[in-house]
């Protein structure tokens, strides 16, 4: 009989190769990381923040979002709540107002001042019962007005002389029509004259912020949110709520009712899905046959995982990673592979990228940050957050239907596969997405990779010895100065 001992493999993690340099007129200040995740979103930067309820809330999902990243809303939360995030991140960033606040006619201007003090808007489209735009009445209208007991049709710029523009007017015809009639708002309104929107120039600038945001065709930014296999109805009411992504989100994506899941979504859900985790080039394809868009690779890597150790089970994450690559090119299929798990530095997303993946998924590196869910505790002076394993005990607690399949009314039988803790206060996630791609970014110009596409073609891997590893960190001093993308600490693991 043949054991398992008589097929062994060696694995390969993080750790255990480099990139070697070669010839290069690519400057890294010059090169395109944008990256397909599935047929409707782009990322300008291969960035996605994991769907962990330390993690991943709407507040982190527009944060990465307008860095070019994407966040993905974690399941530990029940449908109402999670549709409420996801719609929060839709609304961040609109540069039309759907529902822009409006006043009547006949009402005084004194309630129109206290609407536009309190809500700071400088201007309020001025509409009849039925919603019919009759004119706007704007700051400046209000500038030197004492008599604050006129009725608005009496001090607004009436119907004749708006510019108005139809609901479906694109961006650019309305910073032009803006800057031609040099205006700083433009209502927009259908054949019957009554108002669907309004433009603002102070929108449009605010778009201007944000260059590589990761945006859909309305100009609003891109979110993903987290489900369970058997969770289709939440899946559909996520997608009516505006997501643009579902990620089946499991601990053993190599499993019957995470296959029949993804079919199910894929073949009747009209946006992308993500599937996993898997781990071996089989999962993938069988993740990639039931037509996921995206396999989510890493079973075990991550900071707080403890599958491998409670389970003795998982592939080291490079491995993983090179065998859903595999996959992808036997078969063919137009599906991304997001590297998840164990990402401790951008020379890791560098290398996950060369070995085959499209994206990494970040947790612990962004865990920790301004925009990440919970308070900043304190400790010995130092600022913390928490942090916590979806597998961990209290994280299952949270909710019936966790990722590991355990039931919180049985807490003493939980077998828990995660652990919790602090990591340190970080700061903002743009600042930590601008060290990460600045790496990935160098990585790019050593390899003369002018594109994130051609790094697994520029790419030749060493593996490397014990001494290979030790010797790639700093030595022979007491680091003084630490840098905001290395941790000596790190050096002292080897
Ligand atoms: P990092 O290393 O970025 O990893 O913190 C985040 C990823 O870890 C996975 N995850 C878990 N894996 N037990 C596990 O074995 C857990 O409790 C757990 N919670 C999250 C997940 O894939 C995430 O994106």
């Amino acid at each position: 009989m043949v054991s398992g001992a008589d097929k062994m493999e060696t694995g390969l993690s993080f750790d255990d190769i480099l990139l070697a340099p070669r010839e290069s007129s690519v400057l890294p200040e010059e090169v395109d990381t944008s990256t397909k995740i599935t047929e409707d979103i782009n990322l300008e930067k291969p960035v996605i923040s994991s769907p962990m309820d330390k993690v991943t809330e709407y507040q982190m999902a527009i944060a990465i979002a307008r860095q070019g990243g994407l966040g993905i809303i974690h399941r530990n939360l029940d449908t109402e709540e999670q549709i409420r995030h996801v719609k929060k991140v839709k609304r961040s960033e609109n540069w039309v107002i759907e529902n822009p606040k409006t006043i009547k006619p006949e009402e005084k201007i004194d309630k129109a001042k206290k609407i536009m003090e309190t809500q700071n808007i400088s201007g309020l489209p001025v509409v009849k019962e039925n919603n019919e735009l009759v004119g706007i009445l704007t700051k400046r209208d209000l500038r030197f007005e004492s008599d604050y007991q006129k009725k608005v049709k009496e001090q607004m710029s009436g119907k004749d002389e708006l510019i108005t523009a139809p609901p479906d007017t694109d961006m650019e015809r309305a910073k032009q029509m803006l800057h031609e009639n040099r205006i700083e708002k433009l209502p927009l309104v259908n054949e019957s004259g009554r108002l669907e929107g309004l433009i603002t120039i102070r929108d449009i600038e605010k778009k201007k912020e944000h260059p590589e945001a990761t945006v859909d065709g309305n100009g609003q930014l891109m979110v993903g949110a987290a489900v369970g296999p058997k969770e289709f109805k939440k899946a559909e009411r996520l997608v009516d709520a505006g997501v643009d992504l579902i990620l089946i989100d499991t601990s053993h994506g190599h499993s019957e009712n995470v296959v029949e899941g993804t079919e199910q979504m894929a073949n009747s859900l009209d946006i992308g899905i993500m599937s996993g985790n898997v781990a071996t080039e089989e999962g993938a394809r069988a993740l990639i046959d039931a037509e996921a868009d995206s396999i989510r690779v890493g079973v075990g890597p991550g900071s707080i995982c403890t599958t491998r150790i409670v389970s003795g089970v998982g592939v080291p994450q490079i491995t993983a990673v090179m065998e859903a690559s595999e996959a992808l090119e036997e078969t063919g299929a137009d599906a991304s592979i997001i590297a998840d798990g164990g990402i401790r530095y951008s020379g890791d997303i560098a290398k996950s990228i060369a070995c085959g993946a499209h994206a990494a998924m970040l947790g612990s590196l962004l865990a920790g940050t301004e925009e990440s869910p919970g308070e900043i505790v304190f400790k010995r002076g130092r600022k913390y957050k928490e942090y916590r394993g979806m597998g961990s005990i209290s994280a299952m607690e949270k909710r019936e239907n966790n990722r590991y399949r355990q039931n919180p009314d049985k807490r003493k039988e939980y077998i828990p596969e995660g652990v919790e803790g602090l990591v340190p206060y970080k700061g903002e996630v743009s600042e930590i997405i601008y060290q990460l791609v600045g790496g990935l970014k160098s990585s790019m110009g050593y390899l003369g990779a002018e594109k994130l596409e051609e790094m697994p073609k520029k790419a030749k891997i060493h593996k490397l010895t014990k001494s290979g590893k030790s010797r790639s960190h700093p030595h022979s001093l007491e680091v003084t100065r630490e840098t905001p993308n290395y941790s000596p600490e790190d050096r002292d693991s080897f």
